[in-house]
């Protein structure tokens, strides 16, 4: 199989190359056949359905005929609110949720006849984290290997490595539940990449972290790129999307809003700059009336007014030409939230 699948060449542990090899010779990396034509990408979903039986009610459409299409080395995002459908479609890519409809392939592969070996071939980080709370962190790196197959050699090795990619070193011997969130999260990402995955799947990786810790994942993240890891991840945070991106689908209610890149996304659905004026909750409505016509838009919010300008500040002289005094104002760029805002009517952390 491996003759016509370019994604299946290699060595059959290819665990057995190190983070520091693999960064310095890609390990028969598909995109350096482009003389041959085109290379197929690692993910392809073309009108991807899931439906969820609901006892009494008509099924729950969790995947509403996504597709897109994920090119080898992309860092690739799905964003969108809480009940998207964000998860459910990492959980068909990642072959452990049958598809209702439509077409998948994952690495030349169709997940519904080929599971654990699409499965090996991947990395996981699931949006709960589910390592095993009995054992200690080496420990869980080490097992998670074994169940993969590997040689107990190749796991004693990797894990270590594991373990400085993670800065775990010195909790190697700690029990899983005495690590903080952000140090669980961390040993999650090592965990899924005990196989050296082509593709890492990673459900919303910082969910609830804070920002140094955020900002730690993130570097982890970019490392593993540089590298030619292929990344697919999920958030519902626009900075995440758009520090790890290179290109995204907005997603509401299981169907793709919009696709492109973080700036192009910005430029296609919204301005350069916002102005955000607030009044008072009861003074907001009546502030956004009058404020009709500055810039190019005015979205009114619970909490706060927003026009959208090519010059922020040249809205807000605008305002107060027009006698509105504003309690608090602010003049921001633009941001992956007010594209989804401007695509669906609604706020993305609601
Ligand atoms: N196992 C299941 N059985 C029934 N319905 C489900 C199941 N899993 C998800 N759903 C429903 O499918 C829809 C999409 O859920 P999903 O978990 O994919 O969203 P999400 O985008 O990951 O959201 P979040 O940001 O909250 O993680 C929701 O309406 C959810 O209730
Ligand atoms: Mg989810």
């Amino acid at each position: 199989m491996s003759g016509t699948n370019p994604w299946l060449s290699g060595p059959q542990h290819p665990a057995a190359a190190s983070v520091s090899e693999r960064a310095l010779v890609p390990v028969s990396d598909p995109r350096a056949s482009t003389s041959v034509g085109r290379v197929p990408a690692v993910i392809s979903a073309r009108d991807l359905v899931k439906t969820y039986p609901s006892k009494g009610k008509p099924d729950v459409v969790a995947v509403d005929g996504l597709s897109f299409e994920v090119e080898a080395g992309e860092s690739f995002g799905l964003l969108g609110p809480n009940g998207a459908g964000k998860s459910t479609t990492m959980k068909m890519v990642g072959a452990v949720s049958a598809r209702t409809a439509g077409e998948l392939s994952i690495l030349g592969l169709d997940p519904d006849r080929h599971g654990p070996e699409i499965r090996s071939r991947l990395g996981v980080v699931p949006q709960q984290d589910t390592l095993d709370g009995e054992l200690n962190v080496r420990e869980n790196l080490y097992i998670y290997g074994r169940y993969f197959g590997l040689p107990a050699k190749v796991c004693r090795e990797k894990a270590e490595e594991l373990l400085a990619f993670a800065q775990l070193e010195d909790k190697a011997t700690s029990k899983v539940e005495q690590l903080s969130g952000g140090m669980k999260r961390r040993l999650t990402i090592a965990r899924g990449l005990i196989n050296d995955p082509r593709i890492l799947l990673l459900d919303e990786p910082t969910t609830g972290l804070d920002p140094q810790a955020r900002h730690i994942l993130w570097d982890r993240l970019f490392r593993l790129k540089e590298q030619g890891t292929t990344l697919v991840l999920t958030t519902h945070y626009m900075d995440e999307a758009e520090q790890l991106c290179d290109r995204l689908i907005v997603v509401d209610k299981g169907r793709i809003m919009a696709e492109g890149t973080p700036s192009s996304l910005i430029r296609e659905h919204s301005s350069r700059e916002v102005l955000e004026v607030r009044f008072g909750s009861d003074r907001n409505a009546e502030a956004a009336e009058r404020i009709a016509g500055i810039g190019d838009r005015v979205e009114l919010l619970p909490d706060r007014v927003l026009v959208y300008a090519g010059d922020g500040e040249g809205a807000l002289e605008a305002v107060t030409a027009r006698g509105l005094q504003p309690l608090t104002s602010l003049v921001r760029r633009s941001s992956l939230e007010d594209v989804f805002l401007r695509l669906t009517g609604r706020s993305l952390i609601e």
